[in-house]
């Protein structure tokens, strides 16, 4: 185990967790994605005991490490914060809803249940958040927005000012536009890893876009199959990764190497064809 000295980053440790944060520094942290136990399903690293015990325990934690201003966004399920104070530690800026209705499993007894949360927060006040980077299309159309913006109660009222953006509007805090992987994902690397495992690239990208900057240190404490590691390569931020499993580490290592190969070709696809054009 590396002392704090010792500590790399851009690097995936095998550890537990808890054990390898105690080597990080204080407030020495941009952002923790963190999509550890939910505490439901059939995987031994899951059965936690009371969910939101140990949720409030990664916060207290994640508050030492946490630069101030610094994010930290907790996958869950519905219930992952009831009746737990973090308000001691950190502040909860969002409840986002990552809204998946394809499930197949119906409720017969009780409505069909259809998201997971991401609770959003931040150390104090939120040093980094990228709307630009993470806009979505907007809903309405131009010409009728432009219309609405004309009628007087809008021109006169509370939120005049609230203008038709061409870069697109907010993603609010019910994320519907990216899906779960699926059988059929072309990124999804091993049957087992559907529903409680591996995310979709395209949401921890929003969630790095969002709450980090380039050269940023981003913390993933239950790195799995490595989809942070690989978004943080890409969006050229920092990164420490750990998994307790070695079949995961070795998971990721080849996720990454293959990912530095295809970045690779890609670059000198892109050199060569410059090259040619002249
Ligand atoms: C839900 S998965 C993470 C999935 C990841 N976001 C991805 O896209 O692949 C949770 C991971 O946490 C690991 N894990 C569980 N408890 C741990 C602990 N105490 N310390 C380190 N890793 C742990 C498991 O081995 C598992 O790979």
């Amino acid at each position: 185990m590396p002392n704090q000295q010792e500590l790399e980053i851009n690097k995936i440790y095998q550890s537990d967790c808890f054990d390898l944060i105690e080597k990080i520094e204080d407030e020495s942290i941009d952002l923790i994605v963190c999509d550890g136990p939910y505490g439901i399903t059939a995987n031994s690293w899951d059965k936690v005991g009371k969910i939101q015990e140990y949720n409030l325990n990664l916060i207290k934690v994640f508050s030492r490490i946490l630069k101030n201003g610094g994010g930290l966004y907790l996958f869950g399920k519905a219930n992952c914060l009831d009746f737990i104070d973090y308000r001691p530690y950190l502040n909860l800026n969002s409840k986002i809803i990552w809204y998946q209705p394809s499930r197949l499993a119906q409720g017969r007894n009780n409505y069909t249940h259809n998201y997971d949360v991401i609770a959003y927060f931040s150390k104090g006040k939120t040093k980094a958040f990228n709307l630009d980077d993470i806009r979505v299309a907007q809903m309405v159309e131009l010409e009728h927005r432009k219309r609405c913006e004309a009628v007087p109660s809008v021109v006169n009222g509370q939120f005049y000012k609230t203008k038709f953006n061409e870069k697109g509007k907010n993603p609010g805090d019910v994320w519907g536009d990216i899906k779960q992987l699926t059988y059929n994902s072309k990124e999804l690397l091993n049957r087992d890893f559907l529903n409680t495992i591996q995310k979709p690239i395209k949401l921890i990208e929003r969630i790095v876009k969002a709450s980090s900057n380039e050269g940023d240190l981003v913390l993933d404490p239950f790195l799995g199959t490595g989809t942070t590691a690989v978004v943080c390569k890409n969006l050229k931020r920092n990164f420490i990764g750990i998994d307790n499993d070695p079949k995961m580490i070795k998971i990721c290592e080849d996720r990454l190497k293959d990912f530095q190969l295809k970045s690779k070709q890609t670059s000198i696809f892109a050199v060569n064809y410059v090259n040619n054009k002249r």
